[in-house]
């Protein structure tokens, strides 16, 4: 039977993970829990994020039965990946060291820019993970990226430019801060599940030749890794477009505003959510 493998989020960001995994791993089923309720985890504290990341992880997989967990989540990853792991007996991986792995595989000058939330910054989660691989690693906090992101104002279109002009002042000011700790950084870690969204407007906006890491791609690849290991044989090579076939083995649960769910997910998504399902975990 396939494996059930749960994806966890905040919010319905963490949808741009579940699409770059079920193109790598058709053949599971998954849930998904966004959770709304209590969104943005970026500017809480790490005790809040982790009661609200493990409760979350626990409906996955004492509820959903979830075999395998992915925290698509940067600032949960960053902040509480040791109380998921401490909270389920099932094998859990966050975005973080991915995103720094494909960061080290991009470099060729060792020093990298990461874009975040206030507390995967304050954490220096990225910036410890991509030290541990040889790399040096400026970051920096965008709060205005996530709301603007939530509103849909994602376009490359005059309606949305103030969405290029904060793109643009933030990394201004990263670019600056990066030239006076005589860094030369060659590659942008995009470190919140919101920016795979930007990407078209943040890739016309760095300086030619900076490569733009995604860590929803890099952390699916790993899962798809895993999940061979664990199944030989079953990991055959996933469409490059989703389709109903792929889209109709995921099942989504939100704490709260499932209609505004269904109405942006499929822009993270690539497809339609179908019908999400509205779940109580507490306060
Ligand atoms: N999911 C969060 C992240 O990737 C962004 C939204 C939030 O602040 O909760 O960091």
């Amino acid at each position: 039977m396939a494996p059930t493998i749960g994806v966890f989020d905040s919010g319905f960001g963490g949808l741009t993970v579940l699409r770059a995994l079920l193109t790598r791993i058709p053949q599971a089923h998954y849930a998904f829990l966004g959770d709304t309720a209590r969104l943005p985890y970026g500017s809480k504290s790490r005790r809040t994020i982790a009661k609200y990341a493990a409760e979350s992880a626990q409906f996955l997989v004492n509820q959903q039965g979830a075999e395998y967990l992915v925290i698509a989540c940067n600032t949960a990853s960053a902040l509480a990946l040791d109380a998921i792991q401490e909270a389920v007996p099932v094998p859990v991986l966050g975005v973080i060291q991915p995103g720094a792995q494909a960061a080290r595989a991009a470099s060729r000058t060792g020093d990298v820019l990461v874009i975040a939330t206030d507390a995967t910054v304050q954490s220096h989660a990225y910036a410890a993970a991509c030290q541990a691989l040889g790399l040096r690693a400026l970051e920096k906090a965008c709060p205005l990226l996530v709301p603007l992101v939530e509103e849909g104002w994602t376009e490359d279109s005059p309606r949305h430019s103030v969405t290029e002009q904060v793109i643009g002042i933030y990394l201004d000011e990263l670019l600056m801060d990066a030239a006076a700790a005589y860094l030369q950084p060659d590659t942008l870690v995009l470190g919140c599940t919101h920016y795979p969204l930007l990407r078209p407007l943040i890739e016309s906006i760095v300086p030619v030749g900076m490569k733009v890491i995604d860590s929803a791609e890099a952390t699916a690849a790993q899962a798809a890794r895993l999940f061979d290991q664990e199944n030989p044989g079953a990991g055959a090579p996933g469409p490059s477009h989703l389709g109903t076939r792929e889209c109709a083995n995921v099942h989504c649960f939100a704490t709260d505003s499932v209609e505004k769910f269904e109405r942006l997910g499929s822009r993270f998504l690539g497809c339609p959510t179908g019908k999400v399902e509205l779940v109580d975990l507490g306060g």
